[in-house]
Formats: C-alpha cells, structure tokens, sequence
C-alpha cells in the first residue's frame, strides 16, 4: 500500500470529519478509499462497461395484474437478470430485490421500466462492483 498526503482547507476538512464520524469511519484513509471506489464505480457506470446491481422495488400487492407485468418484463430481460427475491411485506405491499449484471445503460433501462411501471410505490437501483477494474 502507498501512503500519499493530502492538502485540504481548514472548513472542509472540519465537515469531512465530522462526515465521516457520523458513518462510522475510524480514520480519513478508509473514507477517502470509499470515496475513491465510489467514484471509479459511478465511472464503470458512466462508461456502459459489464456493471453488477441490485433493483429493489417496494409495489402495491392489489394493483390489479401488477406482479404478472413486473414478472414479464423481467423475463424480458433474462439475461441481465442473476436472481430474484419476493418478499410480501405485509397486507398490501411487496418487496422484489433482482440481482442484475450487464451492460450498464441496459441495466439502467431496465431499472426505470420497472420504476415506471403503474403500482411500483419505490424503485431503487443501486450500483455494485467487483471491483477488478478499481
Ligand atoms: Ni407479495
């Protein structure tokens, strides 16, 4: 491992630590290698190169044919899709967590379709890496 310095202003550096205090960070060189990696990820990301993620949807369990619409696009788009988690979360919600990898603006469209899919009450996409390319 390579040790290098940083000059930083005295205010940003305040925030910065209390910012990473409030995370649970024990020091500066493990938030500014998070940093680091989130950056390089939103740039796999940005570069449309293989991306891992996960969609998390929360939707109504009543919309009528709901589920048969989100199941169908899913098998759409199979090949982007590693596997699928429903969970009912109570008398009239659903959870579906889907484990994606692909091409990343395939990812991302297949994401938003799903978000904008009438019924869908949260729609997340959060973005993973393997991190052989970091
Ligand atoms: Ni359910």
């Amino acid at each position: 491992m390579e040790r290098f310095s940083i000059s930083m202003d005295d205010g940003l550096l305040k925030k910065f630590d209390r910012n990473l205090k409030k995370h649970g960070y024990s020091n500066r060189s493990e938030a500014v290698r998070d940093l680091v990696r989130k950056t390089l990820i939103d740039e796999e990301w940005k570069a449309g190169e293989e991306v891992v993620g996960v969609i998390t949807l929360v939707f109504d369990h009543h919309q009528r044919q709901l589920q048969d619409k989100l199941t169908e696009v899913q098998h759409d788009h199979h090949d982007l899709i590693i596997s699928s988690t429903h969970v009912h979360l109570d008398h009239d919600n659903c959870l579906e967590v889907i484990i994606v990898k692909g091409e990343a603006a395939t990812v991302r469209k297949l994401a938003d379709q799903l978000k904008a899919t009438r019924g869908v009450k949260s729609s997340e996409l959060t973005s993973a890496s393997t991190g052989k390319k970091l």
